[in-house]
């Protein structure tokens, strides 16, 4: 297939270009490089062997994208492209409401116009109500406690509302827990602007003696050591369940967590990124950041069960390719 991936140059989605040339798919990188840079799409086809077109689009100049649709004949669109940082969007939330809904707006209009009825939607674990009970389940209740999440949320329903009127539509919302990791080449990864906020990109600088220590964010949660659960997933192993979903794809909504199933503690993640870089990583507790859950992971059981996705890599294995990433893919790519 044919497929444009908005936000293509971004960290899933380089990786999943890369998923789907080696699989024999093509693909244009649409983004707007706000949080990525032109030269991943050299590295993808560094990676690949195969060209890659890449234009610098913004989701909100609809004309622009009204272009890339009459330049090319699409079979799909795998949508990343959106602001992502929970914290900002709760200083920007009219940004964010702007840039993500309208933005994603303009994409179905011109999707609908040229006929193109095929999207796989980047969603997020954070669409579950923060009252859930792990592990999460696609039928679980959907709610936010910020902007940012609230654009996963509004977006899934306008995507829901959109294939229920036209069934011609193929729909499939796929909710990522906690991407990590990096292509094992090192030339693509996680590259994020300024201080990072996640903590696996922490972890990262601090091993590289970038920044001089990790903070724990709370050991004082009701978990196995205190410390916050998340499911991390490796990003090769996303890559992987977005070209299932894609090679899947019918018509209606589906909704499929992509994760491990397995929670891993924050002094896990430490303790395996030591492993990873062969050296101690300096880190203290802090105080809980505000808005954190104590335990967040998946039950995978619906992406097997209709994708046949299950994830191969370990957090070890997400750590070392992590590591590979930032001790030579980020500092060339800088
Ligand atoms: C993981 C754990 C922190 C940083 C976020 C977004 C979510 C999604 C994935 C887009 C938590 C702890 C963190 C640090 C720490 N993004 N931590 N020190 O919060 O699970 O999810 O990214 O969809 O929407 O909310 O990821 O990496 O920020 O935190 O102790 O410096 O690490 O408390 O327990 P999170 P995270």
């Amino acid at each position: 297939m044919t497929v444009l991936l908005t936000g293509g140059t971004g960290f899933i989605g380089s990786h999943t270009a890369v998923e789907l040339l080696d699989a024999g798919h093509a693909v244009v990188l649409a983004d707007n490089y706000s949080n990525s840079k032109p030269s991943v799409a050299d590295r993808v086809t560094a990676i690949t062997g195969q060209a890659v077109v890449a234009q610098e689009i913004d989701l909100l100049d609809r004309a622009a994208l009204e272009r890339v649709f009459q330049e090319h004949e699409f079979d799909a669109v795998i949508h990343f492209a959106g602001l992502k940082a929970v914290g900002e969007s709760v200083a920007k939330p009219l940004e964010y409401y702007t840039n993500n809904l309208v933005g994603t707006l303009n994409l179905l209009q011109c999707m609908r116009a040229r006929g193109v009825r095929r999207l796989v939607f980047s969603s997020s674990a954070t669409v579950y109500r923060s009252d859930n009970p792990v592990p999460y389940r696609e039928d679980y209740p959907t709610g936010a406690t910020n902007p940012y999440g609230w654009t996963k949320v509004m977006i899934e329903q306008q995507l829901r509302d959109l294939a229920a009127s036209e069934p011609a539509w193929s729909v499939v919302l796929l909710r990522y827990f906690n991407p990590i990791g990096a292509h094992p080449s090192g030339l693509i990864g996680e590259d994020p602007n300024g201080i990072p906020n996640n903590l696996v990109p922490f972890v990262a600088k601090v091993a590289a003696g970038v920044l001089p220590e990790v903070r724990i964010f709370g050991d004082d949660y009701d978990t196995p050591d205190g410390t916050g659960v998340r499911d991390y997933i490796h990003v090769m192993d996303l890559a992987r369940g977005h070209r299932l979903a894609l090679e899947n794809i019918r018509p209606g909504v589906q909704t499929y967590n992509l994760g491990t199933g397995r929670g891993s503690s924050v002094r896990d993640v430490i303790a395996a990124y030591e492993e990873a870089c062969g050296h101690a990583i300096p880190a203290s507790v802090a105080p809980r950041r505000p808005g954190d859950l104590a335990s967040v992971y998946a039950d995978p059981a619906l992406a097997a069960r209709e994708l046949g996705f299950t994830t191969e890599y370990s957090l070890l294995d997400m750590c070392r390719d992590s590591w590979h990433w930032q001790t030579t893919g980020a500092v060339a790519a800088a």
